[in-house]
């Protein structure tokens, strides 16, 4: 008699296996015999922030959190509620990991020391912005976190120094964008995996353990109302793109733009314009983690002219202009810069 169910081996070998996060990193875990443990939690702390503010957004008009603070954050941009709230989930989180050197937040002027003593051991800074795209909320649009984990090495001084670690030394980044599903995507160094959260069960399940970004994709995100603002390069070579028939996709939330780009291919861009000469973007929780999880995906990720991870940091809030997707399509763009 045959049955409609699958049977146990089945299952297995169509590759149905169920993992979560905590799974999936308790393996990576076994990996390194000289693991502590120290950044596993820090992944599960960033884990717990970011399923509570999923749910806080999901709430937002309910709980009337929608809208902004009256207050302005230390970049000079205006403060919205949520973006207060989910900082204060990831500072709360991860300020109770005892691997945790420093946070560094877009929301907070200066990085938050948590221990000075880094003796026989390299504990973790992490740098986040809590609540990316924050004005989408009051549309019902879709918004993020980003987080960028460095180590702390004695080489460098004290442990302030570590903040300020050029992109190339990441030994983590991802993002969670908060849209119709709530979805991870994680780089520990070794590819890109995906993850979307099962709120029945409140857990990120394992959805793509190697992320690769397409090689091409005829479309680009970018605010072209600052094409006027802008260098005649990105000029150029939107002209190029439009007559070579690209079309443009563009939610305004960094998350939402560099998720389309990550799944579909393409080249999200967000060049220096007039009010904003060295471009809106952060290098450090922006830019940095962006780069490497689209790098480990098989993509680019360029500042102008130069690789986004090479960039020298000089400060938390540094900004940089951003050029990242398909290989060849940022290829396409630096070669109009280049002329
Ligand atoms: P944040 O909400 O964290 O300040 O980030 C907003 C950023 C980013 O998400 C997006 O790519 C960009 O601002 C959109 O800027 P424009 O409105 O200038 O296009
Ligand atoms: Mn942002
Ligand atoms: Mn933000």
């Amino acid at each position: 008699m045959t049955s409609s169910l699958p049977d146990s081996a089945e299952v297995l070998t169509k590759g149905h296996n169920l993992t979560s996060l905590q799974t999936f990193l308790l393996a990576e875990e076994q990996k390194h015999p000289y693991a502590t443990g120290n950044y596993t939690m820090v992944l599960s702390a960033l884990s717990l922030a970011s399923k509570f503010i999923a749910a806080r957004c999901r709430r937002a008009r309910l709980e009337d959190v929608l809208g902004s603070m009256a207050a302005e954050n230390i970049q000079g941009e205006d403060q919205q509620k949520l973006d207060v709230i989910a900082n204060e989930a990831l500072v709360r989180a991860l300020g109770s990991r005892p691997g945790v050197a420093i946070i560094a937040s877009e929301e907070d002027e200066d990085p938050i020391i948590l221990r000075q003593d880094t003796s026989g051991e390299r504990p973790y800074v992490v740098l986040f912005d809590p609540l990316d795209g924050s004005s989408n909320l009051d549309v019902c649009g879709s918004v993020g976190t980003i987080f960028s984990i460095l180590q702390h090495d004695r080489r460098l001084g004290d442990v302030e120094a570590s903040a300020l670690q050029p992109g190339m030394n990441q030994v983590g980044a991802g993002y969670v964008l908060y849209g119709p599903s709530t979805v991870l995507v994680l780089t520990t160094g070794s590819g890109v995996q995906m993850f979307v959260l099962d709120p029945a069960i409140g857990s990120f399940l394992l959805v793509d353990e190697d992320v690769r970004i397409p090689d091409t994709g005829k479309s680009y995100s970018m605010n072209t109302s600052n094409l006027p603002k802008t260098e005649e390069p990105y000029r150029k070579y939107i002209d190029w793109a439009n007559e070579e028939g690209y079309t443009m996709r563009y939610a305004g939330a960094m998350v939402a733009d560099v998720h389309r780009v990550l799944m579909k291919g393409g080249v999200f861009l967000y060049p220096p314009t007039k009010s904003s000469p060295k471009g809106k973007l952060r290098l450090m929780y922006e830019a940095n983690p962006m780069a490497m999880l689209v790098e480990q995906a098989g993509g680019k990720a360029y500042s102008g002219m130069t690789r986004t991870m090479e960039v020298p940091p000089t400060a938390i809030h540094q900004r940089v202009p951003v050029i990242l997707g398909s290989s060849e399509e940022v290829d396409h763009v630096l070669r109009f810069l280049a002329e």
